[in-house]
């Protein structure tokens, strides 16, 4: 039996026009999952970042519960039902912590956690009334323990875990599973350009066992296993992709 089969599914992918969901938008389309990606960034810059024309496109602001709803009614017009949501939007700052302003945490809480929780509430309303779904957050192992220079996105990941745990609990006996995907260091352009200098560089590195930066492609396993029934006994979890950071100290 292959449970492993996503053909004909429906998904929602936030954040599908960045440096990890647009790879893995492109893999489930490839794995015949009918696919929708949610941003901001626009259609061109979702298309730019690798998205074929079978990947659907919506605008949406994450932050806002009424862009989600809109991008509820559009997809289930189309297709009938949600089977999948990937709430990958995300936003990061390196600002010291004495100088970090109400506004950024407003818009870094708000793409991370209150994205997410939004997320789930719309979309999750759908599944639970389906009686079927999936959900995969994205949380990092800044998470915890926390990194430094990434003081509200760390808080905002570890609250994007708790919410994960809380809606499996939910909803387990509604067959609505919900699970966290927690990937180590894959670098964007942004996050080299302001994150990254050499010596934090040779921190990180020295501290992954594999040695080297994840690439996109290597959370996509990870994704359509969760996505699919081969996980039908899995919510509540955490999928660490990290190349061993979080299992060493020294
Ligand atoms: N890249 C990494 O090393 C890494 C590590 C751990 C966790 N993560 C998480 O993985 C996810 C994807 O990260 P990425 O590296 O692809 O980042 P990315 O910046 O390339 O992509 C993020 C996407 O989110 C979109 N977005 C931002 N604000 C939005 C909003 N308000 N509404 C809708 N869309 C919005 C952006 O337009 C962008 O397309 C994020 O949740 C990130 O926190 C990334």
């Amino acid at each position: 039996m292959n449970n492993a089969d996503l053909s004909g599914r429906v998904a929602a992918v936030s954040g599908g026009a960045g440096h990890l969901c647009a790879v893995i938008s492109q893999a489930l389309d490839e794995a015949g999952v009918r696919v929708t990606v949610l941003d901001l960034a626009g259609e061109k810059k979702a298309r730019q970042a690798g998205l074929p024309g079978s990947v659907g496109y919506l605008r949406c602001d994450v932050t806002r519960k009424e862009d989600w709803i809109r991008c509820r009614q559009k997809i289930l017009k189309a297709h009938g039902r949600i089977d999948l949501l990937i709430n990958g939007a995300g936003a990061n700052a390196p600002t010291p912590f004495l100088k970090i302003s109400r506004q950024e945490v407003d818009r870094v809480m708000g793409v991370n956690f209150l994205g997410t929780l939004l997320g789930c509430q719309v979309f999750g309303e759908t599944m639970v009334r389906q009686r079927r779904g999936s959900i995969i957050n994205f949380t990092s192992v800044s998470a915890g323990p926390p990194l430094s220079k990434a003081f509200v996105y760390s808080a905002a990941k570890s609250g994007v875990l708790n919410l994960t745990q809380n809606l499996a609990r939910e909803w387990a006996p509604r067959n609505v599973r919900v699970n966290a995907l927690k990937p180590g260091f894959f670098p964007t352009a942004w996050s080299m350009k302001n994150f990254i200098d050499d010596d934090r560089k040779a921190k990180i590195l020295n501290h992954t066992p594999a040695g080297r930066f994840g690439k996109p492609e290597e959370l996509v396993g990870a994704v359509l296993w969760l996505a699919s029934d081969a996980s039908s006994f899995v919510t509540g979890s955490v999928v660490t992709v990290d190349g061993g950071f979080t299992a060493m100290t020294l």
